[in-house]
Order: C-alpha cells, then sequence, then structure tokens
C-alpha cells in the first residue's frame, strides 16, 4: 500500500510541517501507477500459489488487504488517452478508469469475505472474475510498448 506504507514512515519522524501524505508530493501519479500495478502483480502472485491452502489463510488475508491498498492508491492516476476512443473523450476515458478500479476493490472485497467464510467455491469464483478484470483492464488502459 503505497500511500499507507509512506505515511506510515512520516508518522514515525519527527512532528512534519504538512499533513499532506509524503507520496504525493515525491512520486509522480504515474510512478504511483506504476508501484501500485507492481503491487498487485506481487500480491496476486503470492495468491495463485496459496489462496488454496488452508494453513496460508492469515497470509492471503493480508495479501488481498494490501491489494485493496494498492488499488486505492492507483485510483486517482489513470493514465494518458493514447487511442482514438479515450481522446474523443477524456472525461469518459478517466471515468471509466475510475470505475474499473472501484469494481476492483469490490472484488477484492468479494474475494476476502469468501475467504474469510472458508468458502472455497466463492474463492474461486471471484478469483477468475479477479483475473478476467486485470485482462480487461488492461486491454484498454495499458499502452503497448513498441
Ligand atoms: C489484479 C489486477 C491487476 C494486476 C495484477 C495488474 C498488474 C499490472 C502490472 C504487473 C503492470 C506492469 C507494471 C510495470 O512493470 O510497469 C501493470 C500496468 C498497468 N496496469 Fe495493471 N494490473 C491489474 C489491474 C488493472 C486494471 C483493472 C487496470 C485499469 C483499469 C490496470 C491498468 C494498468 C495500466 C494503465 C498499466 C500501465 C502503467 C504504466 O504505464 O506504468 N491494471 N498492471
Amino acid at each position: 500500500m503505497v500511500i499507507g506504507f509512506l505515511s506510515v514512515a512520516q508518522a514515525q519522524e519527527p512532528a512534519a510541517e504538512t499533513k499532506e501524505p509524503v507520496a504525493e508530493k515525491e512520486l509522480s501519479g504515474h510512478e504511483i501507477l506504476e508501484k501500485s500495478m507492481k503491487g498487485l502483480k506481487r500480491n496476486m502472485r503470492t495468491l495463485g500459489r496459496n489462496l488454496t491452502k488452508a494453513e496460508s489463510k492469515t497470509m492471503c488475508l493480508e495479501s488481498i488487504r494490501l491489494m485493496q491498498g494498492f488499488v486505492l492508491a492507483a485510483f486517482p492516476h489513470c493514465p494518458e488517452p493514447f487511442d482514438s476512443v479515450g481522446k474523443k473523450d477524456p472525461a469518459k476515458w478517466e471515468f471509466g478508469f475510475r470505475r474499473r478500479m472501484v469494481n476492483l476493490a469490490g472484488l477484492l472485497l468479494d474475494l476476502e469475505e469468501s475467504l474469510g467464510a472458508d468458502d472455497a467455491q466463492g474463492v474461486e469464483v471471484v478469483w477468475n472474475k479477479i483475473r478476467n478484470f486485470k485482462k480487461e483492464g488492461h486491454q484498454v488502459y495499458e499502452e503497448e510498448e513498441d
């Protein structure tokens, strides 16, 4: 959780001049988005390997909670439109990004709920939804490298 982590670091320092989170001052929006995506990937890998192991439940719940934080950190940092659809209506493009981030946060809450209730079938259903959601989000918002 980028902002949360940096805020904790800040809280341990002597009284700061400003209440602004450090992340907002020191990292660009693009850097926060990139770090958040990397954080999502890292924790998704942990989940992919451990979600079905009963003894790893606590660790998985922590990974899911971290992913929720990364999604919320990414929420305000929509990339600039790069294709004709996005460029034609930048407000709609940006709205679509925030809508997807909130929906992804919702799916991660669903995953937390299913895992917390030991509902293995629910976990599987939500996990597959998250994987598809990632794919669709990247098809629209991640620019292909040349
Ligand atoms: C759990 C779901 C997701 C995972 C695990 C994930 C993971 C990643 C990873 C690993 C990258 C490459 C980061 C890098 O090395 O630079 C990335 C980039 C990106 N993702 Fe996601 N992503 C997820 C969902 C989404 C969704 C739903 C959206 C959009 C609504 C999205 C938008 C983007 C964008 C715009 C980039 C490019 C960022 C940049 O320019 O550096 N991602 N994502």
